[in-house]
């Protein structure tokens, strides 16, 4: 049931801020947080670990590579992320002081049950950050995260991506605490900007009518470039993927600082770049540079629209369109800028007279390796 929207994507869009209230709900409490799925493993085996690998696909492994960086942050545990299919071929050097974390919507992916076996047999200590009750590998690991995003249809990932977010933040505050990396005020301002989200969540995805005609002048549009810096790339990346997979466009992610080492080339008169720009309040060193960036491919032709904070005033002589979104800290920015990006591949993947929820080529869950 679509619930009155036109497609499954756009109910799941919609559903973002009730996904990342029932994440966080029952793992917060006075100004803290606690997984007990995380408990039941022993504080001592989490504070003996010292590096942490996130496996997982497409849009589960950009989620991890935002984690990673709250994680290392929080925990100051070393993280690295790697593709389910890659991870088994590296012959990674894992030893029982090493976590994996998986991330799977679905729980059966087989590239990355794959590689939850593998680690298994390893003898690592391996976490599921999953959606779906009971599945294959959340039951194979030893401690299972559930995001309670609610039945994903849709084969393009939404909601789940902003709460598999929110899970891995939990995730990296319950080790931050446990560890004693973590003091009080930060562990209470991080819980404050978790338990602040779903409100600042609803705010993003009433961009949909902006973003709609935004999609309806670029309906001709045959490729998009989408540039973010820190934990905007991962969240450049999944725009870009969204893009592909839906509205069938070229597009690519780019870490803006790597601009200048090629793929400023591309850059051409009309070429749409969507830039998501750091908060200039909590990240403003990361800001300038991004606003440099964005001067340099402006000057070059590209046609920018810039997501933002709100009151970010240095964008606008540059960017031809500027999307605002809620203060949030820098780290927890991907979560609100990436529901533009969805409302834009939805909207283009319309106006395409495309399957929105089911793109040619593709299945929910990927079972086969
Ligand atoms: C993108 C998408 C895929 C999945 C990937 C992993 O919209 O849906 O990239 O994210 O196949 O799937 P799960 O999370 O079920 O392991």
């Amino acid at each position: 049931d679509k619930g009155g929207w036109s497609s499954f994507m756009a109910k799941e869009i919609n559903e973002q801020p009730e996904a990342i209230a029932n994440t966080v709900r029952g793992r917060t409490a006075g100004r803290s947080v606690e997984i007990p799925e995380l408990t039941a493993l022993g504080d001592d085996r989490l504070r003996n670990i010292d590096r942490i690998i996130i496996i997982a696909c497409g849009t589960a492994s950009y989620a991890g590579q935002i984690g990673a960086y709250a994680i290392e942050q929080w925990a100051r545990i070393p993280v690295d992320v790697q593709l389910s299919h890659e991870f088994r071929y590296r012959d990674p050097v894992l030893t029982d002081r090493t976590m994996v974390i998986s991330v799977s919507q679905s729980g059966e992916t087989m590239d990355t049950l794959m590689a939850v076996k593998y680690a298994i047999e390893q003898g690592v200590t391996t976490v599921s950050v999953c959606n779906t009750q009971s599945a294959t590998i959340p039951r194979e690991s030893d401690a299972a995260v559930y995001t309670h995003a609610g039945p994903e249809v849709a084969v393009a990932s939404t909601k789940a991506f902003t709460a598999q977010i929110t899970a891995l933040f939990l995730i990296g505050l319950h080790l931050g605490r446990v560890r004693g990396e973590l003091s009080t005020e930060a562990l209470a301002e991080a819980v404050q900007q978790l338990e602040e989200l779903p409100e600042k969540m609803r705010v993003a995805v009433d961009t949909h009518a902006e973003i709609t005609q935004l999609a309806h002048w670029m309906a001709d549009t045959r490729s998009v470039l989408f540039l973010g810096r820190h934990v905007g790339f991962p969240a450049a990346l999944e725009g870009a993927l969204k893009l592909k997979e839906i509205a069938y466009i070229h597009a690519e992610g780019f870490a803006a600082g790597e601009l200048k080492h090629g793929p400023i080339a591309l850059i051409d008169h009309g070429q749409p770049v969507f830039v998501l720009v750091p908060s200039p309040r909590t990240a403003p060193l990361m800001h300038s540079k991004v606003v440099s960036n964005i001067q340099e491919i402006r000057a070059r032709g590209a046609r920018v629209i810039a997501i933002v904070e709100v009151g970010d005033t240095a964008v606008l002589p540059y960017a031809d369109e500027v999307i605002r979104l809620p203060l949030t800290d820098a780290l927890f920015e991907p979560i609100l800028q990436v529901v533009p990006l969805q409302w834009f591949a939805l909207e283009l993947s319309t106006a395409k007279g495309l399957d929105v929820d089911q793109p040619r080529n593709l299945a929910k869950s990927v079972t086969v390796e």
